[in-house]
């Protein structure tokens, strides 16, 4: 709850344009705003957690998007606005929601340098440029966006009736100002007036089917052409092959496991295994290093001969959250049923190697679904977070 006082000076000094209007710019915690702040992120699908991220957002007014992605979790978040006392009434909220975000007064026309001196060099996950590119100079404020954007990059440009800002302009527009090559238009708000909506972005994105889903990716657009089925219970071992080799003179494939996918193309000697669909792990840090624990044990298991070599670790990311993926040797083969030997190979190596598997053991993964056969040779392919290196 946001005090009285507070209340006040965020309808007083929180307003755009200033003094003429009876509230703040933005709705905030229940007071009421120009815009509103709830159906903003119903359009633009503002992620439910920003865990361990980081967040910058020019133009930030009274801070709504700061303050939003600090009670989602991000790590590092900076909102940046030309007007001193909007700022004080963002820091002021801060202070009273009991949230560490860093609200500086800075006019985006002083340029790229002068902001590196002031926030330093590090750059943002999510950056964040709404309604403000005819407010400001856009090569300057398109100077930032270029500089400091990781991943994604959120822009809504302003009304058409006075702004001219309709779609295709600004699909022009910001190919023109922005070295971010995708774009993804993702609609228009119109809380106030009809304003068209962008996700930009340095790499494409993936679809994955199985859970309708999608990544970006550094890559290309990769179509399912087989969907991996869960059901093994009742299809292994010995049962019907979740992916026939036919599979893989399709192209690019995909295939979703429970707690990551596979995405690879036949023509190519690298495949990237997402992990992604580990419920308990949000934080990005624990992400990674969930990833590098999979690395580690994979690049042990394909010191031995028994799984594909894994070559570094990437981070991607949806319209919700990053992911961690596992660029890997790309195994084209024949799902099967490994024998006896080879099982037993599989389970000595692990014990004098320390590694296990929690849940079930090693040997119950030795199962078609997790078994391809290339060139006389079988590699385990899914090695997920359950598997475990007893000295790490
Ligand atoms: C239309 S409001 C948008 C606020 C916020 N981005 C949003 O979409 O909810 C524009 C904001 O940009 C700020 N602004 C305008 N020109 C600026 C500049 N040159 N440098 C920094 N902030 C500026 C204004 O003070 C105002 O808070």
């Amino acid at each position: 709850m946001i005090s009285e006082e507070l209340k006040q000076r965020l309808k007083e000094k929180g307003q755009f344009p200033y003094g003429k209007r009876d509230r703040a710019y933005q709705s905030i915690d229940g007071e009421p705003g120009i815009r509103d702040m709830e159906h903003r992120y119903d359009i633009i699908q503002f992620p439910k957690s920003f865990d361990g991220e980081t967040v910058i957002d020019f133009g930030c007014s009274a801070g709504a998007i700061c303050l939003d992605a600090k009670k989602r979790g991000a790590k590092r978040v900076v909102g940046l606005d030309y007007k001193d006392e909007t700022i004080q009434v963002a820091k002021s909220l801060a202070k009273e929601m009991g949230l560490d975000v860093e609200f500086y007064t800075f006019n985006i026309d002083d340029g790229l340098e002068g902001l590196k001196s002031l926030i330093g060099e590090d750059k943002f996950d999510h950056v964040f440029a709404l309604s403000i590119w005819a407010h400001c100079d856009e090569n300057k404020l398109a100077d930032m966006i270029n500089f400091y954007t990781d991943k994604l990059c959120w822009f809504e440009g302003h009304n058409t009736i006075t702004y001219g800002d309709t779609k295709s302009k600004m699909d022009l527009e910001l190919e023109r100002l922005l070295d971010l090559p995708y774009h993804e238009y993702i609609g228009e708000t119109n809380d106030r007036s009809v304003r068209q909506n962008y996700k930009l972005s340095r790499s494409l994105r993936i679809e994955l089917s199985n859970k309708n889903d999608f990544v970006y990716f550094s890559g290309e657009i990769f179509n399912t052409v087989v969907e991996a089925n869960h059901d093994y219970k009742n299809k292994m071992p010995g049962g019907k092959h979740l992916i026939e080799k036919d599979s893989y003179q399709s192209g690019k494939y995909n295939y979703n496991g429970k707690y990551s996918c596979y995405l690879g193309d036949s023509s190519s000697d690298v495949g990237w295994k997402i992990l992604n669909f580990d419920p308990s792990v949000t934080n990005l840090e624990d992400k990674y290093n969930n990833a590098k624990r999979i690395f580690d044990i994979q690049t042990k298991l394909s010191e031995g001969g028994f799984a594909p070599k894994p070559h570094q670790i990437l981070k991607c990311h949806d319209s919700q959250t990053f992911y961690h993926a596992i660029e890997m040797e790309n195994v084209k083969g024949k799902f099967v049923q490994p024998d006896e030997d080879w099982i037993e190979s599989l389970v000595s190596y692990c014990r004098e190697n320390g590694i296990t598997r929690s849940g079930w053991s090693v040997r119950d993964d030795c199962v078609p679904k997790n078994c391809i056969e290339m060139d006389g040779k079988i590699y385990l392919v899914d090695i997920d977070y359950k598997w475990i290196l007893l000295d790490a």
